[in-house]
């Protein structure tokens, strides 16, 4: 059979896109740069843990296996389970292990030509077009590339991994004055857990960031030394640091991820009486995420250290930011294993880091940048087409989260976030796999560049400056309710109206029938 598709990247995106391809009869290659499928999940720190109740964290049709007992399970089962879902599903087959895409060419009309679209791809067909996309992949083992001409390309390549957020300093005040050493926290989870307890015994270790990075490695940092040698988190934002279990035994999806919930968030396309009914429930919206706001304060005891943050809890949910914050994270604080420094800004000196406006800097031996990626660079710079390139970082939202409304016979899995990323880029998958199958029709340019401006309208309103992050943690049901419209499934999947109402959705109310 003709190779129509290429999928870039073997982590859950490109899992569950070649499977969902196969389901449909497409044969697709997928070219995965390591040597192995799980992405992220194949190698992080030792204390990582899936920070996502699992039963959420799932594929729709693979159950975790019975021997996971862990609601949280850790780094070591998650990649087991990934690595059973693709044996289980006969993916192995489709994908190039070692093989990084470096370069993707559209060869087809020209830039004027597409400009003059109405419809995507000028039919608004995925694969009757004129068009073939040229994917450049390079061999890791002899570093020889080969070009594969294929119709349909789906970029999987994961937000987070590639290129480092490194923070940008004036002049002689960056890592190059500094004696000791400086690393992000990519480098250090790549190491094996012996080696990186070693680089930090006995150390003053400074962590920069107060994410998910930055407190494990924290957390890994002063198990290692103690108060002995304390290791600081240098933040510049307090965030809400979620415990694993709220009051009542409920978590985190309850209050946020049922159709209730989503009555008190104003959405793209709502009728009337919903905007309506919206506004009326915004207090009891409010009256939630105080609630929690006071028990998680007083659980991490959060105003003793001073880090009660400035932001209302629903905007860390709905901006795809929480955080599920150990529960020794603060006991390390209170032993002195861990200082917490708050800066705006810093900088470097010959002997460590410098604060805003102090003028004694911290002595430290080791930096370690837990700041993040640069995921919309790496994105751009895939593309040779310097007008792909620029379409992509002037209008990063995509139609459906996936299509870019100017760039044909290409989607994007995994760049828009939910509670569960794993469920979030599964539905995606599965919409894509009909579009492919030909169940629907993409609308007109217009109308999708309409639709993607009502959820960016959506997303700055809840999610504030961190817009960027393309998060629906607060809409996923009201986001799978039109995907399931678009591929003609019934968007109501529960029995009975208060479970419809009150029961969290996952991924096991989309088994597909
Ligand atoms: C340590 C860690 C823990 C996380 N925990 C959670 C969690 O608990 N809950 C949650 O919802 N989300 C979590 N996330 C977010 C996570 O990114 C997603 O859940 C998900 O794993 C992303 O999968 P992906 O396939 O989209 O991307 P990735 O997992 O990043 O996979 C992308 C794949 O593409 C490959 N690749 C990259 N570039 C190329 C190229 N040019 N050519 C070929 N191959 C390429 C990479 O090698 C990789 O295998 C976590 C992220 C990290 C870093
Ligand atoms: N399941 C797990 O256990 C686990 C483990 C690791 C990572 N993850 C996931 O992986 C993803 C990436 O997480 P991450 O923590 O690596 O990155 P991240 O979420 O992007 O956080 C980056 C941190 O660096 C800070 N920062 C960025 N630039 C800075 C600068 N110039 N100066 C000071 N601080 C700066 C940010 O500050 P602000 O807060 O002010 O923006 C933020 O605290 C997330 O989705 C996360 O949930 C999950």
């Amino acid at each position: 059979m003709e190779t129509q598709v290429a999928i870039i990247g073997a982590g859950i995106s490109g899992l569950a896109a070649c499977k969902h391809c196969k389901s449909k009869g497409l044969n697709p290659i997928v070219f995965e740069s390591e040597a192995s499928v799980g992405g992220v999940w194949r190698k992080t720190i030792g204390i990582t843990r899936l920070q996502t109740p699992k039963k959420i964290y799932q594929f729709s049709d693979f159950p975790w296996p019975p021997s996971v007992t862990d609601e949280f399970p850790p780094q070591s089962q998650v990649i087991q389970y990934l690595q059973s879902y693709a044996q289980h599903f006969d993916l192995l087959q489709h994908i190039r292990f070692g093989c990084q895409v470096v370069s993707l060419r559209y060869d087809g009309p020209s830039d004027e030509e597409m400009r003059a679209w109405s419809l995507w791809g000028g039919k608004g067909d995925p694969f009757d077009t004129k068009g073939k996309w040229h994917v450049t992949v390079q061999d890791q083992n002899t570093l020889s590339t080969k070009v594969y001409s294929v119709s349909f390309v789906i970029l999987c390549f994961g937000k987070y991994n590639g290129l480092p957020d490194i923070p940008e300093f004036p002049k002689d005040k960056g890592p190059e004055v500094f004696q000791g050493k400086v690393m992000h926290s990519a480098d250090y989870s790549a190491m094996d857990s012996t080696d990186a307890a070693n680089l930090v015994r006995g150390k003053r270790v400074a962590v920069v960031g107060f994410r998910k990075s930055a407190v494990d490695i924290a957390l890994e940092c002063s198990t290692v030394n103690g108060p002995e040698h304390p290791c600081t988190v240098v933040y510049r934002t307090g965030h809400w640091g979620i415990p694993s279990v709220l009051p009542m035994g409920i978590s985190i999806p309850f209050p946020y991820g049922t159709r209730f919930s989503e009555l008190m968030v104003h959405k793209p396309d709502e009728s009337f009486a919903l905007s309506l009914l919206a506004s009326i429930l915004t207090p009891l919206s409010w009256g939630i995420s105080k609630s929690i706001e006071i028990y998680i304060s007083s659980y991490f005891r959060l105003g003793k250290f001073g880090t009660v943050p400035k932001h209302r809890l629903s905007k860390e949910i709905m901006s795809c930011h929480s955080v599920k914050l150990s529960e020794e994270f603060y006991d390390m604080v209170e032993k002195g294993s861990i200082k917490l420094k708050k800066s705006k800004a810093f900088c470097f000196s010959k002997k460590g880091i410098l604060f805003d406006s102090e003028v004694e800097s911290a002595d430290v031996d080791l930096v370690i940048l837990a700041t993040g990626f640069k995921y919309f660079e790496k994105l751009k710079d895939i593309f040779v087409s310097s007008t792909f390139q620029s379409d992509i970082t002037t209008a990063p939202g995509l139609y459906r989260n996936c299509i870019h409304p100017r760039v044909p016979q290409l989607a994007i899995i995994g760049f828009s976030e939910s509670i569960s990323n794993l469920h979030n880029a599964e539905m995606n998958c599965l919409w894509l796999s009909e579009l492919l199958d030909g169940t629907f029709n993409l609308p007109s340019i217009k109308e999708m560049d309409d639709d993607i401006a009502k959820w960016d309208k959506y997303m700055k309103e809840y999610s504030g400056e961190y817009h960027y992050k393309r998060c629906i943690a607060g809409l996923q049901i009201w986001f799978n309710d039109q995907l399931c419209k678009d591929i003609g499934w019934f968007p109501k999947r529960k029995k009975g109206f208060m479970a419809e109402l009150f029961e969290p959705y996952g991924p096991t109310d989309y088994v597909q029938s």
